[in-house]
């Protein structure tokens, strides 16, 4: 057996875990990341694509958003489409702050790079993972490969491994309360060798369910239809989809998305997902592991820097000062922010998709409401001001003793 020891083990290497990871090493606090996958696998996998002002605030202060100031797409504003019409919503007017479009997996590339050229500790396909000794003072992270059993003696513990990861089944029974909401309906989504056609992203309401258009690059362009949860994608040849978005997002004014060869496609499902609390003894759940959202408000990948901020944070605030009390709270300053992006993409998903349990009021209302957002400057801000990220909260206000459950450090 093979035993090693690190300051903080990191379960996952997608943008949790690699940005904790790099944010951990600027404060000299060393960690060693455990990814199940290959470094190819994490690089090419096609997710998320706009990074919050916030996100890519904490990029640049990290010094590893050199190829992302040239390469990523600086957007402005987004369009919102009802009955063929489009109506912008202007982010730095209404805000003064605006998004940037730029692949997760650039995200991961870019973070992947950094941490091996600083000489990071990055173990992919390391084998089956398992948690042992969580509420203990030194926990440990076991490893098994290939018959042989490595053991890595940890201070800390952060679960950054995705929904379907091993962190989060690790907390002991009745530690988490789940709370859940499932959607009716899921995205496909494609990746095209096709020329950008609009400079923006535009989410089109259509009754016959909702459509994306986005872009990674002036030559690539990503779209998603709304389809159902249990969409098989082989009954999607690539001509009944570009069909379908040419009816979907097709505008009054003659405006079409270009066609090109589908590079990529795929069906995400979508639910809101949030367990508390975020820690128990000396683990730290971060990213989808703690929560998933509808993508509809682009936050999934935003609110993993977020959780992971606060928690590279209260770790440099333990080590350097001796002082616990910003990780006792890691997990009730994470959620404050979870809730209002979950609020965002439920809303967010709620205007724009069709639902086929929805009354005729239920209809009248939505289209109401969008109209609303269409037409008034305060309810475009209220979406722009969430679009382009709250901002983080630099020091939770204190307030000892209102933790309602137990810190075990
Ligand atoms: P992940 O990116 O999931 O990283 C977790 C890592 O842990 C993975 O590399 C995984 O291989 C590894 N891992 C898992 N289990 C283990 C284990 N047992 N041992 C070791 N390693 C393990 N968000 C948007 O905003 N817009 C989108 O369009 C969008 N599309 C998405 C499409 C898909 C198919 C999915 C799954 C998610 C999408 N998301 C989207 C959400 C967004 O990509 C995530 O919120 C983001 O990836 C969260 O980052 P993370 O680091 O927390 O988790
Ligand atoms: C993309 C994904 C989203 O979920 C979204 O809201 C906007 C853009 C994208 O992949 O480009």
């Amino acid at each position: 057996m093979a035993r090693s020891e690190t300051q903080v083990g990191i379960v996952g290497a997608g943008p949790a875990g690699l940005m904790l990871s790099h944010l951990l090493h600027l404060n000299g606090i060393s960690s060693i990341i455990l990814e199940a996958r290959s470094r190819a696998y994490c690089e090419e996998r096609v997710r998320a694509g706009v990074l919050e002002h916030t996100s890519v605030e904490m990029l640049r202060q990290a010094g590893v958003a050199g190829r992302l100031d040239r390469e990523g797409l600086r957007h402005e504003g987004i369009e919102l489409g009802l009955r063929g019409q489009r109506h912008r919503i202007p982010f730095v007017e209404l805000t003064g702050k605006f998004v940037t479009v730029y692949g997760q997996q650039e995200v991961v590339k870019d973070l992947i790079a950094r941490r091996l050229a600083d000489g990071g500790d990055l173990r992919f396909e390391c084998g089956t993972v398992s948690l042992r000794g969580i509420e203990s003072a030194k926990p440990t992270i076991r490893i098994e490969k290939d018959g042989n059993i490595d053991e890595i003696r940890c201070d800390y513990i952060a679960g950054c491994d995705g929904f379907h990861g091993i962190s989060r089944s690790s907390f002991p029974d009745g530690a988490l309360t789940v709370y859940e909401r499932n959607y009716p309906f899921a995205w496909l989504g494609i990746l095209a060798e096709a020329p950008t056609s609009r400079e923006e992203l535009l989410y089109m309401h259509h009754e016959r369910g909702f459509s994306l258009y986005s872009m990674r690059s002036p030559r690539i362009t990503r779209l998603y239809l709304q389809c159902r949860p249990d969409e098989n994608i082989n009954e999607w040849s690539d001509d009944r989809i570009w069909s379908e978005l040419h009816t979907r997002l097709g505008c009054a004014d003659g405006w079409h998305p270009t066609e090109g060869p589908v590079l990529q496609k795929g069906v995400t499902g979508m639910r809101s997902f949030v367990v508390e609390p975020l820690q128990h003894g000396r683990l730290f759940l971060a990213g989808d592991a703690a929560h998933i959202v509808p993508p509809t408000g682009a936050k999934g990948m935003n609110l993993a820097f977020a959780d992971v901020y606060y928690l590279a944070e209260a770790l440099r605030a333990l080590y350097a000062e001796n002082d616990p009390e910003k990780l006792r709270r890691y997990s009730e300053t994470c959620l404050r922010r979870i809730w209002k992006a979950q609020r965002f993409s439920w809303w967010m998903t709620s205007l724009l998709h069709r639902f086929e349990e929805d009354s005729p009021f239920d209809r009248r209302r939505q289209l109401a409401e969008l109209e609303y957002v269409m037409s008034s400057r305060a309810a475009a801000t209220s979406l722009a001001e969430n679009y382009v990220g709250l901002p983080l909260e630099v020091s939770a206000p204190i307030e000892r003793g209102a933790v309602d459950h137990p810190a075990n450090y």
